[in-house]
């Protein structure tokens, strides 16, 4: 299998790893280079984090942390039930149970391997297996509860390195008529907005509807459906079938997003080449608009020490002495500092008077932030993003 790097983006350490202490010498540090799968047309990091670093006990993301992702996953919990009436579900990466709580009434199972987290959903009372998903796992979960109607699984398949694996193992715990439903962020929104940070630890792969097609082609799930959501800046909602289930046809929808991406080049080295210029010009820009602010003795802090600005500060080397502190809704975040960077975080209390620009951690959220932070824009305060390209707002 040839992959071909397209963009370097320099040392990194692990997103998650908000630190008590500073202590650079013990802080762990990866190179994060992108590359280009010629046969699968896969983007994904070059060399993968040991997933333990990533995945443990300390695990920081609260899914339910955001009202706008809370209120998401009811609503879908909701259209699920009405539209295949499922009698079981499982839900693969279920972080703080948000949206597996919603079917209390059928056999509802979670896997978790954040320990933390899996114990917040074990006293919710939902059966939660605190282990990797693996063909292991789905075969001893098999043996126990049998097959799912529903597999459900957000922001969680990008995370795993077998990929092959992982789907040999999906379609194993799934039942003839059931339905997987895949959400991760997509590709074609990354390279359209610039998001390279969408790239990072965690973010094993990036998927393109392309791609997910021909890495299923040795199994027997086939994609009949997808839906474009917001989150994480650009999302896909991928169905899935047993390709002998012909009860379930194959939206049109589906060419449609594979057409779309073949006009704008998905399957050639030549497009992620362009994008790695615009990636770096993008660095080029944030830094200097930090610079001109910073010359000018303004006040900024950052909004949201999210995963993704974790990316963006560790590659454009903006540090505490660009961004005085960040705030966070997330408890487990504050008093804590940014991995690599070491920019103190704050709980959330509002933005405090002195503050002349807030620097979007959260840009995906920017609706919700907005809607939040009128009397901080009335005073003149401004927001600064890099997406999709470098500006003051
Ligand atoms: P993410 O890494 O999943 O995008 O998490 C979003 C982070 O941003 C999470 O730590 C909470 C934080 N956040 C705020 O601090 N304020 C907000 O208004 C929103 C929407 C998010």
């Amino acid at each position: 299998m040839k992959k071909i790097r397209f963009l370097n983006l320099g040392k990194h350490p692990i997103t998650n790893s908000f630190l008590s202490k500073i202590n650079s010498k013990k802080e762990f540090f990866y190179n994060l280079r992108l590359v280009y799968h010629q046969d699968t047309k896969l983007i994904s990091l070059d060399s993968f984090v040991p997933p333990k670093k990533m995945f443990n006990d300390k695990y920081a993301h609260r899914a339910s942390a955001s009202i706008t992702m809370s209120e998401a996953y009811k609503n879908l919990a909701k259209k699920i039930k009405k539209k295949f009436r499922p009698k079981s579900i499982l839900e693969i990466g279920s972080n703080d149970g948000v949206f597996i709580k919603h079917f209390s009434k059928i056999k509802n199972i979670g896997v978790e391997p954040c320990r933390n987290l899996a114990n917040v959903t074990t006293k919710m009372k939902i059966k939660t297996y605190d282990k990797f998903w693996t063909m292991y796992l789905s075969k001893k979960i098999l043996k126990k509860h049998g097959r799912f109607d529903i597999i459900y699984s957000a922001n969680t398949i990008s995370h795993i390195h077998n990929l092959n694996e992982t789907f040999k193992a999906i379609e194993n715990s799934l039942t003839s008529q059931g339905v997987f439903i895949l959400e991760d962020p997509s590709l074609l929104k990354s390279l359209q907005k610039i998001s390279y940070d969408q790239f990072y630890d965690e973010h094993a792969y990036v998927f393109s509807i392309t791609a997910l097609k021909n890495i299923t082609k040795k199994t027997n799930l086939e994609i009949f459906n997808i839906e474009e959501l917001k989150t994480h800046g650009g999302s896909n909602r991928v169905f899935f079938k047993k390709k002998n289930n012909k009860e379930i046809k194959v939206s049109k929808i589906v060419n449609k997003h594979l057409s779309n991406e073949k006009k704008f080049g998905i399957n050639k080295l030549k497009t992620y080449q362009i994008f790695a210029k615009k990636v770096k010009d993008s660095k080029k820009k944030l830094i200097k608009i930090f610079q001109k602010l910073k010359k000018r003795n303004n006040k900024i802090i950052g909004y949201g020490a999210t995963y993704k600005s974790s990316t963006v500060l560790n590659f454009c080397q903006i540090d505490k002495n660009y961004i005085s502190y960040f705030v966070d809704t997330t408890p487990t975040k504050a008093g804590k500092f940014t991995p690599g960077t070491h920019i103190p975080i704050k709980s959330y209390n509002g933005i405090s008077d002195d503050v002349d620009y807030a620097f979007l951690g959260a840009w995906n959220f920017k609706d919700e932030i907005f809607k939040k932070e009128k009397k901080f824009r009335r005073r003149g305060g401004k927001f600064i993003t890099h997406v999709p390209y470098p500006r003051i707002i």
